[in-house]
């Protein structure tokens, strides 16, 4: 396992180009069992987790050819030659249960590994197999398989989620477009990812309304046509760079991504005091005043402040003056990052979802673990800032989920280096 080492205290500037959404590309993938013809994909970013649901693709009879360079991948499935979904791969990619709404769908049958749970949380996917459930598909769970049928295919129904899943949404909205009549999805997530994975959907011929709303309408139809789609920017990508930009106190910009899908950072980052501006799809972020204010902040389902950004926001609120109260509602167990920063001199107290974050003049570097995708990358902005060397062990979890990291924050003038770590 490698390890990255980072030499704090440099401010950051220039340009940053954002890479396509990772998690608007993985269900983008899966969208490729639905159809016999080819599906293009441009801007899907060179990751861990690309690679891993390609193995579980091919596993199905999707062939993919992924072009690192051009960042353009080729899914087709002209035939699905296996319905299973192997726990030994599923357990690598959590996000491999998006196989399993497609393959109903198209094949009438799926054999996916439940996924189990992961650093954050148990991962249920309750909502997922009831969803199908209530189109139609008669499930099993048998010996850590969730075993699908649809002989007659599926059926059109009215779905009201009793809690918002981006994961199950993606399935169900997936399976819906080869039912037979009309589903209506209500509660329904309305990350821009999904809205991206619908969009792709409609140029495949799915009709598909209401995208970006917590009710969404699909018309099944009888097949779905190759298409070729372009992955939206990533939103998490672009908000992680933007707090680095803040804690380091240089002028950052974010070439190719949407201000508006980072609305939820604008009021909390003002009230820390600083300035990010949209021109045209490039979003620039610089410090307002000497020193950021502590500001409270709660995660929630888009387009509330999301997850994916709490520990990196809680990385900011460490060297912030004053107090901030981040308050986790999403997952159970996202404060991994939480005794990581602790040893390098912050000053946090958590109680149960909430921590109280007490700003310190100065972290100080040390080694630490990488835990969780996010987690890791709390860790990499917090090395940025602290006095001296800091080293982030166990760094494949962020490659699952930054590309090209370590360049991408060498161009802006941050001092860090990707090590073998014989240790770990
Ligand atoms: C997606 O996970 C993302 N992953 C996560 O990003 C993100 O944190 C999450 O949405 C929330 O925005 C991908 O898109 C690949 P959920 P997902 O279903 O779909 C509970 C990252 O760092 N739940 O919206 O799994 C669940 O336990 C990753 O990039 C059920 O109870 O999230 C959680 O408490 C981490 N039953 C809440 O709902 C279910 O069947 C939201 O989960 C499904 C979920």
């Amino acid at each position: 396992m490698d390890k990255i080492r980072i030499q704090g205290g440099t401010p950051l500037n220039g340009e940053i180009e954002i890479s396509g959404a990772k998690n608007a590309a993985l269900p983008l993938m899966t969208a490729a069992i639905l159809t016999d013809q080819p599906l293009i994909l441009h801007k899907v970013p060179d990751l861990r987790d690309v690679a891993s649901l390609c193995e579980v693709l091919g596993q199905l009879g999707v062939t993919s050819a992924y072009d690192a360079k051009s960042k353009t991948i080729k899914l087709h499935a002209p035939a699905i030659s296996s319905c299973v979904a192997p726990y030994e791969l599923v357990r690598k990619m959590r996000a491999s249960i998006l196989v399993l709404g497609p393959l109903v769908a198209r094949h009438g049958e799926a054999k996916v590994s439940l996924p189990g749970g992961c650093a954050i949380g148990t991962r249920p996917v309750d909502l997922h197999i009831d969803g199908l459930k209530q189109l139609g598909a008669e499930i099993e769970l048998i010996e850590g398989y969730i075993h699908a049928t649809a002989k007659q295919g599926l059926k059109g129904a009215h779905i009201h989620f009793p809690k918002v899943s981006v994961g199950a949404t993606e399935n169900v909205m997936m399976a819906a477009t080869l039912a037979k009549g009309t589903t209506t999805l209500a509660n329904a997530a309305r990350e821009p990812e999904i809205t991206d994975l619908g969009e792709c959907l409609i140029k495949m011929g799915a009709e598909i309304e209401g995208l970006g709303t917590d009710t969404i309408t699909i018309h099944g139809k009888p097949f779905l046509r190759g298409t070729e789609h372009t992955v939206i920017a990533d939103r998490i990508e672009a908000g992680t760079f933007v707090i680095a930009g803040a804690m380091t106190g240089g002028k950052l910009t974010l070439k190719h991504c949407n201000l508006q899908h980072i609305d939820y950072l604008l009021d909390p980052l003002h009230k820390a005091g600083v300035d990010i501006t949209g021109d045209g799809g490039n979003i620039t972020v610089q410090r307002a005043s000497a020193r950021l204010r502590g500001v409270d902040i709660m995660t929630e389902p888009y387009p509330g402040f999301p997850t994916d950004l709490q520990a990196q926001m809680m990385s900011m609120l460490t060297i912030a003056e004053g107090a901030g109260m981040v308050t986790e509602t999403i997952f159970e167990n996202r404060f991994m990052h939480v005794p990581e920063l602790v040893r390098m001199g912050a000053d946090i107290t958590v109680h149960g979802s909430s921590a109280l974050v007490r700003g310190v003049a100065k972290l100080k570097g040390a080694d630490v673990m990488a835990t969780d995708l996010r987690a890791s990358v709390s860790l990499v902005l917090a090395g940025l800032v602290a006095e001296g060397a800091t080293t982030v062990h166990r760094i494949y979890h962020l490659e699952r989920g930054y590309e090209n990291i370590v360049g991408k924050l060498s161009t802006v003038g941050a001092k860090l280096e990707r090590l073998k770590d014989e240790a770990a």
